[in-house]
Parts: C-alpha cells; structure tokens; sequence
C-alpha cells in the first residue's frame, strides 16, 4: 500500500466524457496501488445549488455513483460515500476555517470566476461560497490522503489546500500530509463548442450513459475549424477539437483524418459522424455494465451505506487529533 487517495465530484448526475477523460480514470486506476477514497460532495453542491433545486441532489447522487461503478471503481476495495453522511468534515472545516487567511480565499482564481458568472458581487455571495476550498481541504485531510485526482480545473483548489495544510502543521505540529494533485493525460477536455471546458452548465457535454443515438446527435452539433466554410476548404485539425477528441476515441485513425481534413478530402459532417463511432464503440462496455447496475434495486444505497460507516471511522480518529491539537480535548 502506498498511501491514500481522495477524490469528490459535486452531484449534478450524469458524468460526461470530460469527468472520465479528466479524473473518473484515475480514480478506477489508483485502486490498485491506494486505499482510495471517494466522495459525493453533497454539501459542495449547495454553495451553488437552493431552494427547490435541491431535491434534485439525492438523484443526482444515485446517477453519478452508477457511473462510478460502472466506470469500475470497486466498492469492495475504495470506500464510497456522501458527504453529509459523514458530518464530521463540517467540524474540520470550522477548525480550518480560523488558521485560513481571508485573502487567501478572495484570491482564489475559481472563485473570483464563480462570483461573475453569478452575476454577483464579492459581497453579496455566501460565506459558505468564500470556503469552499476550506471544506474541500477538510474533506481530503479528514483522510489524511496525499494524492487527490482531478481535472486540471482544481489545481488553484489544490494548492490552497497546501498551504492550508502547511500552515495548520506549522502552528501546531506536524499533523497532516499536503495533498498531490494527480493529473490524467487528458486534464482539460474541451466540450462541443470547441472553446470552453466540457461542462454540464455550459451544455457542451457528451454524457457516458447517453445511448448511442443521443451521442450521434450530440456530435454533430459539434464546432469544428470556423474558418473551415466550404466542404472544399483545407481544415487545421490543430484548432478544431474533434480533432482532439479523435486522439481519445479514433487513435488509431489519427493519422487519416489528419490528412483527409488538411486535404480536403474528409468533410466535418463525415469527420464527425467516424467520432461519434469512435465514441459510441468506447463506451459500449460501460454502457452495458450500467444498464445492469441500474437494475439492481437498493445497490446504491447500499453501498454509500457501507461507505460511510468505513469513511466515518477514519473521520472520526482524525478529528479527535485535530481537536487536541487544538487544544480542544
Ligand atoms: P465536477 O463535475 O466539476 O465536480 O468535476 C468532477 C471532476 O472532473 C473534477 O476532478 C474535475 O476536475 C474533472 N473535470 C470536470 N470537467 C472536466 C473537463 N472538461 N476536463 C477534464 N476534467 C474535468
Ligand atoms: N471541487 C471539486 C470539483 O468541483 C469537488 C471536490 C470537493 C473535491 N472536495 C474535493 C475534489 C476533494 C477533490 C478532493 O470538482
């Protein structure tokens, strides 16, 4: 065993290629050498997430941890759990929340994007919004892991939690590990607008469970080179990311559309419809396991049950030691 691995997504359902291709794969990679640990980050969800819209979060929950599994991440050998079920990560996070300097979260480059895209003002947004990467520190740190994997979107979130981390040892003594970020091969995948990181609020996604006919649909929607206009006019495979998407799911063709769409030979339309081939070929696997999994009444549930009751004795030790460090026991 080398250490500890800790992962969370925010529920918001479906995973899309992006969540794989960025993160879900190291996570069903790492089983193999860490204890892994992986978490539904149900209270993450509401510094963005109120009211109504919140009775989606349990579903949610349910249709992203069917693509854990059905990506294979083992419920025997990682622990899987909700965040809530486990509330000792909120005690962590008010104790870290008084070694953190406030600057240190107003400069965070995620947040100050997140307060824009609310249409909100520094002020106006919630503590709880502010904190985020202080909760997001508790979680890996109740754990006590050293790697956590992710898209190369959290690398600003990674980092805080470093010095975060850095600072409650130095104040109080070597307590926990600082967190590594492990970065797949593919950290940032474009969605099919070619310009913004595949998203499900930018609706630029390809869902892994979509069925083969959605992902057709979703595919040819795609943007390719803009200034590829006329079926005849040379393309530059360079900017256009279907191109880039082929490296994933066609790389054995790379090589063929490279020259077909340089050449003019190969259209977008034709271009398009060999990746979403490619695509629907990949995940056909995955596509069956799932199907099987959602059969299974109670799995879930089931699962996140065993979770939490394994995350929270880990939970538990941890924030005993961080409490008399604190001189709080
Ligand atoms: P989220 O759905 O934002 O909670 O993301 C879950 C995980 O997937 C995080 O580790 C993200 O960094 C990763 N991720 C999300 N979107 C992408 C993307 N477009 N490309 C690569 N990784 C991503
Ligand atoms: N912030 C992460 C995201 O948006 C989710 C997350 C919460 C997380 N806690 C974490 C990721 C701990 C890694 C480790 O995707």
């Amino acid at each position: 065993m080398k250490g500890r691995v800790f992962s969370g997504m925010r529920p918001s359902g479906r995973l899309h290629i992006g969540n794989y291709l960025g993160a879900l794969q190291n996570w069903v990679a790492l089983q193999e050498e860490y204890q892994c640990v992986y978490c539904a980050v149900d209270v993450h969800a509401l510094t963005t997430v109120q009211g109504e819209a919140t009775k989606e979060i349990r579903s949610d929950i349910r249709e992203m941890v069917l693509d854990w599994l059905a990506a294979g991440i083992d419920p025997q050998r990682s622990i899987l759990f909700v965040q809530s079920h486990v509330p000792e990560v909120m005690v962590l996070h008010t104790l870290l929340s008084m070694v953190t300097p406030l600057g240190w979260l107003l400069r965070v480059p995620t947040f100050k994007e997140r307060v824009r895209q609310m249409h909100e003002t520094e002020e106006a947004v919630s503590y709880g919004l502010v904190g985020y990467p202080v909760l997001m520190t508790a979680d890996i740190i109740l754990y006590k892991a050293d790697t956590v994997p992710v898209g190369e979107d959290q690398l600003p979130h990674l980092e805080l939690a470093r010095e975060i981390v850095r600072r409650f040892n130095h104040i109080y003594g070597p307590t926990f590990p600082e967190p590594q970020p492990k970065l797949t091969q593919a950290p940032l995948i474009i969605g099919l607008d070619g310009q913004n990181k595949m998203s499900k609020s930018l609706d630029n996604q390809v869902e892994l469970a979509a069925t083969e006919e959605e992902t057709r649909q979703r595919v040819m929607q795609a943007f390719t080179d803009p200034q590829r206009i006329r079926r005849t006019d040379p393309g530059r495979p360079w900017v256009c990311n279907v191109y880039s998407l082929h490296k994933h799911f066609n790389p054995d063709k790379l090589d063929w559309v490279y020259e077909g769409c340089t050449k003019a030979t190969l259209g977008c339309v034709e271009d398009k419809r060999l990746l979403a081939e490619g695509i629907n070929c990949a995940l056909a696997p995955f596509r069956e396991r799932r199907r099987e999994l959602e059969a299974k009444p109670g799995l879930v549930d089931e699962v996140l049950r065993d979770g939490a009751s394994r995350a929270q004795e880990i939970a538990r030790k941890t924030l005993s030691e961080a409490m008399e460090r604190m001189g709080l026991r």
